[in-house]
């Protein structure tokens, strides 16, 4: 949500600035932003994507050795040009960009208007730049340093801060509290961003800022400190992503490309954690508190958007394959309600970007209340995945597209290694049975290439016809209800089509009153045990004329015949099946989306990275 780039060194730094920012786009892209110090401080900021910002850029010859920009994701005031960060101080000598919220900005903002500043976004970060000046400005002897410091124990909130000062013009500063940040290290060079997409190119050593941390940077050196003024010494950390990554590799979007991943993606989360020859799983990241989790009294996993669906998969996994009671939570319904949660209970918070503000608000809730808190995250490095006590990385690699695919399989495959090792060392699941389960296992990257060769162009086929549908309806049981809401959730976020999921014999306590002839419905009907209860929903929807669009197994011939469109997946162990049946339904969101023109990776209002509450 809202991507900070930053730069000083020799390279054109508006060049820098502007690739960084194109990368950082998926966290928002409603208006795109640069401040540079050419022997003045520039500002080039506007509504619109970060290609309307390079074509102004180029047309006005902006150039400098040292800037900040920014990608915003509104929060507060439209997004317009005026609004669009960098921030200025009323002097002009000051830029700011903000990622986070400041809570306590109106009264802040009344403050600064009645001691005689006038103001000119309705943002909530101008008052960043104002407060820092006046601090500077009024206090006698005090550094611009020690202003921004004084400025920061003001403010109620969260926030990313990248701030120039047209008075020191070879630093930049930064701080964090909530909002992720780190430093790119390079040759006489300095990197700044909100995650490490733009500097990759440059530099593989980061160094990430944690909460109530600030740094002076300029192209030699860096000074980490705390916002109190205590100097800190951090790790260099070496980032293991690469260019290729993070590009689109000839895919005309991120999301398919990433779709495509996934037979790799699903093999990198399994890679070195199972051994098909022993029939064994491990799990390095939590193998200090396995005895903790067989212990567990019960697991609550809290999550947000595609995360909570596969924390839905995991109830499935952990209550079927370890016995093990679970619970699942929106994390932001979790961190509100004084949750009962304590000792020897397990909170297992899910997160591809480990930076999401709710679930670390979770994590933190839970962590207080003496709870062990394991994370299941794909952004090495992340706020998250620091946090927690123990955890497993999911490996999917970045995920760019801002709708979810590849991470939720990879969350998924996470869940089942997970519930699989605790159910042995549980002695619920013999070696033979672990023997067939591992097995499987190891089979399905194969399955889902193979569903993504064989059903692509059905798909494309199908996607044509339910382009313009107002409304889809999404059913599934058992393993397929998670997945039936994942397919509604993709399919609403990139076309805009109302879509809805539901346990399918919910159906008739409501939803089967929207359905007739004009109502696609698409059943997810490839799990053996509920497949003849499926069978009576789907006679349901079609005696009320709906447009039947059936997930099946290849042995579901009786849902093959009462079906309009068929898509067929491999057969495998019933647990198993969202990591297949989610692919067709990733495929036909994505196509519906592409006919209608919308804007596959970045739909409208959306962000990758929910870092705000
Ligand atoms: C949906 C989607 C969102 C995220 C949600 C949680 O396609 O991307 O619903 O799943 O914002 O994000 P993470 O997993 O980063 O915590």
């Amino acid at each position: 949500m809202c991507g900070i780039v930053g730069y000083v060194g020799d390279r054109d730094a508006t060049e820098v600035l502007i690739k960084g920012l194109k990368r950082l786009e998926y966290r928002g892209y409603d208006s795109a932003g640069i401040a540079l110090i050419d022997g003045k401080l520039i500002v080039q900021k506007g509504k619109g994507k970060v290609i309307n910002l390079e074509k102004g850029s180029k047309k006005n010859n902006l150039s400098g050795k040292l800037g900040i920009g920014h990608t915003r994701w509104a929060t507060h005031g439209e997004p317009n040009d005026v609004n669009s960060h960098p921030h200025l101080s009323e002097t002009g000598k000051i830029a700011v960009v903000h990622n986070g919220i400041i809570e306590n900005y109106n009264t802040l903002k009344k403050q600064l208007i009645e001691r005689g500043r006038t103001f000119q976004s309705q943002t909530d970060t101008e008052i960043i730049a104002q407060l820092i000046e006046e601090i500077y400005t009024k206090s006698k002897g005090v550094t611009f340093e020690q202003a921004i410091r004084l400025a920061l124990k003001q403010i109620v909130g969260t926030y990313g801060l990248a701030i120039l000062n047209i008075e020191t013009p070879d630093k930049i500063y930064i701080a964090r509290k909530g909002s992720p940040l780190l430093l790119g290290v390079g040759e006489n060079e300095m990197f700044i961003a909100s995650d490490a997409s733009p500097i990759v190119e440059y530099t593989n050593k980061v160094v990430y800022l944690d909460d109530g941390e600030m740094a002076i940077v300029t192209r030699s050196n860096y000074e980490v400190k705390t916002i109190d003024d205590s100097p800190l010494t951090k790790e260099v950390h070496e980032l293991a992503i690469s260019l290729d990554a993070i590009e689109k590799a000839g895919y005309p979007h991120f999301m398919l490309k990433e779709i495509f991943e996934q037979p790799r993606s699903i093999a990198d989360c399994m890679r070195g954690r199972i051994d098909v020859e022993n029939s064994s799983i491990l799990l390095g990241g939590i193998e200090d508190v396995i005895d903790d989790l067989v212990n567990a009294k019960r697991i609550v996993i809290a999550a947000c958007g595609t995360s909570w669906h596969s924390a839905l998969v995991g109830e499935y996994l952990f209550e079927q394959l370890a016995k093990t009671p679970v619970e699942v939570e929106y994390a932001s319904e979790f961190r509100y309600r004084d949750p009962l949660i304590g000792k020897g209970d397990v909170l297992l918070v899910i997160s591809q970007s480990g930076e999401t503000a709710d679930t670390l608000a979770a994590l933190r809730e839970a962590q207080e209340k003496g709870a062990l808190v394991l994370g299941i995250c794909n952004v090495v490095g992340s706020t998250i995945s620091r946090e927690t006590d123990a955890g497993v990385f999911t490996h999917a690699g970045p995920e760019i597209g801002v709708a979810s695919t590849k991470a939720f399989t990879a969350q998924v495959v996470v869940l089942i290694m997970m519930a699989l090792e605790l159910g042995q060392r549980k002695g619920l699941i013999s070696s033979d049975e672990m023997k067939r389960y591992i097995a499987e296992l190891s089979r399905i990257p194969a399955k889902v290439e193979h569903i993504l060769e064989h059903s692509d162009d059905t798909i494309k086929k199908m996607a044509s016809l339910f382009t313009y549908a107002p409304n889809f309806l999404y059913l599934g049981r058992s393993y397929s209800f998670p997945v039936a809401l994942e397919g509604a959730l993709k399919l609403k976020e990139i076309s805009y089509i109302h879509a809805e999921g539901y346990p399918a014999a919910e159906m008739k306590h409501g939803p089967i009153a929207l359905i007739d002839e004009m109502m696609p419905v698409v059943v997810i009907a490839a799990t053996d045990h509920t497949n003849d209860k499926m069978v009576s929903n789907i006679e349901e929807v079609k005696a009320r004329k709906g447009r039947l669009i059936a997930i099946i197994n290849d042995e579901n011939t009786e849902v093959k015949d009462l079906a309009d469109f068929c898509v067929s997946i491999p057969n495998t162990i019933d647990c198993f099946s969202p990591l297949l049946t989610v692919i067709p339904l990733q495929l036909l969101s994505y196509y519906i989306a592409v006919n209608r023109g919308c804007n596959v990776d970045q739909p409208r209002n959306l962000a990758k990275s929910v870092t705000v509450e």
